[in-house]
Parts: structure tokens; C-alpha cells; sequence
């Protein structure tokens, strides 16, 4: 069984296949390429990445997708537009005074450039915006590139106010198809944001997984688990995440680690363990 084949995928709301394990880009910097390819190569198949260059090679993501030309629709590649706040000024993928709209169509053009495809297949809503007004604009400014056949789905990050995506996913005319949050104790792990996404039928992406959670991996819970199991209790944090529908993004800048989080998929955690690690998250 190849790699691919061991990591299972789910089917979004808007009808777009996901992996259950997707490959963080952020922070590579002149490694992103090679890690990417070595990403790809070891069987990922999901790739997450912003149009922000001060925490992402965005180019590098691209000529390691070329180097490895894996067939274009075996891939769920997902950007970022990110609002001038959360860029460095000196380094934009848009016009710092242009409308919100043309910044968002010339960062979502920057993106299909550097990722060498002419579609995207998750473009995400970096942050929200100073106010639910301009946080709506920027969404319908994106939704007219899912009209358009550009963007396959759109999601939201760092929005762990629940009012907030609630209104947003009651006023836009596409749903959001993804929250991408900080996975973490002070958020409670979005509990009730994930409650809120499976009534809705959006998928929780997490981030930080590994490096927010040092307690909760040193856990007699989680040390026991992977004794039991013969992995790393990062290996049981990931399959329990898998196992109640939410998709982590990985960061490892390591092969071995690459394909330990790979190999997850050869075992079960059973309904005992699950509710043991629900305590903790
Ligand atoms: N939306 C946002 O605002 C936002 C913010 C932050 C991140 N993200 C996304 O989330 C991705 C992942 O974030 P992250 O890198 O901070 O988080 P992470 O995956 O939780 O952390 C990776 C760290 O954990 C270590 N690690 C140890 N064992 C590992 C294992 N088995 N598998 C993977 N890593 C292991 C890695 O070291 P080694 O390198 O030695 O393996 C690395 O230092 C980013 O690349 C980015 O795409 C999004």
C-alpha cells in the first residue's frame, strides 16, 4: 500500500476532496522547496500555504509541487489571503493602497503564479478583518472567485470568537467550508466552535498542534496511549484528531517525522481511548 493510499481523504461541504493530514509550508524559508518535495514524495497529498511573504515562500511551495508534477486533481493545495495587518509592509503580494477587492484578486493571482496551477483549491480567509463589515466584504469579494471557477472553497483563520463565525457563515452567500484555528488549552480547543462546524458541515483545521499542546503530549493519557500503541504520543494526538474529523496541518521540517504522521493510519484508537483523549481536548 502506497502512502497515499494509507492517508484517507474527507469530502467537504462545497464537495472538495481533502487529506486528513495536510503539509504546513509556513516558516521553511530557503527549505521550502526541498521540503515540500520530501512532503510530497513521502505522501502528501494536501499542502497548506499564504500569500505572506514574511512567513511564507509561496514560490518555493511551487518548484517543490513542480519538481515532484504530480497529476494537478491528485492535490488539495490551499492558500491565504492575508489582510495588510498581518503583513510586512515591505514585502506585499498586493497593492498596500489598492480596494480590498483588488487586493484580494492580485493576492489570489500571486498565488496561482507561484503555485504554477490556474486553480486553488481552498483560499483562506487569513484573519478577520477590524469589523464585521469589512471581514463580509473581503469574504464576497473572495466568494466571486469560487463564482468564477478560480477558487474551489473558502474558509476562515484565526476566528475563535464564535458569534463572529457565526455571523459570517449566516451572512455569506458561500459558506465557509473551513475554520483553520491555533489548536490550544486557552481556547478550550474550540470546543464550541467544533460543535458549531460539525452541525455545519465545516471542516476544523488545526494548527500548532504539536507545538501548542507540550502538557497534554507529556499526559499520562497520551504517554499510556502510545506505549499501547508502539508510536510517539504526537502519533496519537494526530490519529485522535483524525478520528473526530479534524484536519491537522504539519509542520515538521523532518522526513522521519513526515513519515511517522504518515503511518497513523495503519492503526485505530477504539471508542475507549477516544473519550479518554476527549478529557484533555
Ligand atoms: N493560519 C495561521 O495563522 C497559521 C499559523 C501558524 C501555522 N499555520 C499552519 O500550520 C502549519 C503547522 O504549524 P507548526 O509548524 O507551528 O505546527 P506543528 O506541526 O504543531 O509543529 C511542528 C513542530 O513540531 C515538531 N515535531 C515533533 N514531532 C513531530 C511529528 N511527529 N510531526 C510533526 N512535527 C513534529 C517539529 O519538529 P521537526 O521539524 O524536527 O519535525 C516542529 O518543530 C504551518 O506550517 C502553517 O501551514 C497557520
Amino acid at each position: 500500500m502506497t502512502a497515499e493510499h494509507r492517508q484517507p481523504a474527507l469530502i467537504s461541504a462545497a464537495g472538495v476532496r481533502m487529506p486528513r493530514l495536510i503539509y504546513g509550508t509556513a516558516w521553511k524559508a530557503e527549505h521550502t522547496a526541498a521540503l515540500v518535495e520530501a512532503a510530497l514524495r513521502t505522501g502528501f497529498r494536501g499542502i497548506d500555504s499564504a500569500a505572506q511573504p514574511k512567513h511564507y515562500d509561496e514560490a518555493g511551495v511551487g518548484a517543490g509541487l513542480a519538481e515532484v508534477a504530480l497529476p494537478r486533481d491528485s492535490l488539495y493545495l490551499q492558500t491565504k489571503f492575508t489582510p495588510p495587518d498581518g503583513q510586512d509592509k515591505t514585502r506585499l503580494p498586493y497593492a498596500l493602497d489598492a480596494p480590498l477587492a483588488t487586493q484580494i484578486e492580485q493576492s489570489l493571482q500571486s498565488s496561482l503564479r507561484h503555485l504554477g496551477s490556474d486553480y486553488i483549491d481552498g483560499l483562506i480567509l487569513h484573519s478577520p478583518l477590524a469589523s464585521r463589515a469589512a471581514t463580509l466584504d473581503a469574504w464576497r469579494a473572495m466568494q466571486q472567485w469560487v463564482t468564477r471557477g478560480v477558487v474551489r472553497q473558502l474558509g476562515i483563520s484565526n476566528c475563535y470568537a464564535l458569534a463572529e463565525f457565526d455571523a459570517l457563515y449566516r451572512a455569506a452567500d458561500i459558506k465557509p467550508a473551513v475554520l483553520q484555528n491555533r489548536f490550544y488549552a486557552r481556547t478550550r480547543h474550540d470546543r464550541e466552535l467544533r460543535a458549531y462546524c460539525r452541525a455545519h458541515d465545516v471542516i476544523y483545521q488545526s494548527f500548532w498542534t504539536l507545538t501548542a499542546n507540550p502538557e497534554a503530549l507529556a499526559s499520562a493519557t497520551l504517554r499510556n496511549l502510545a506505549l499501547r500503541h508502539r508510536c510517539a504520543p504526537a502519533q496519537i494526538l494526530y490519529r485522535y484528531l483524525t478520528h473526530i474529523d479534524v484536519v491537522p496541518l504539519i509542520g515538521t521540517t523532518s522526513v522521519a517525522h513526515m513519515r511517522e504522521d504518515l503511518s497513523i493510519f495503519e492503526f485505530a484508537l477504539d471508542a475507549r481511548e477516544c473519550d479518554a483523549l476527549s478529557l484533555l481536548f
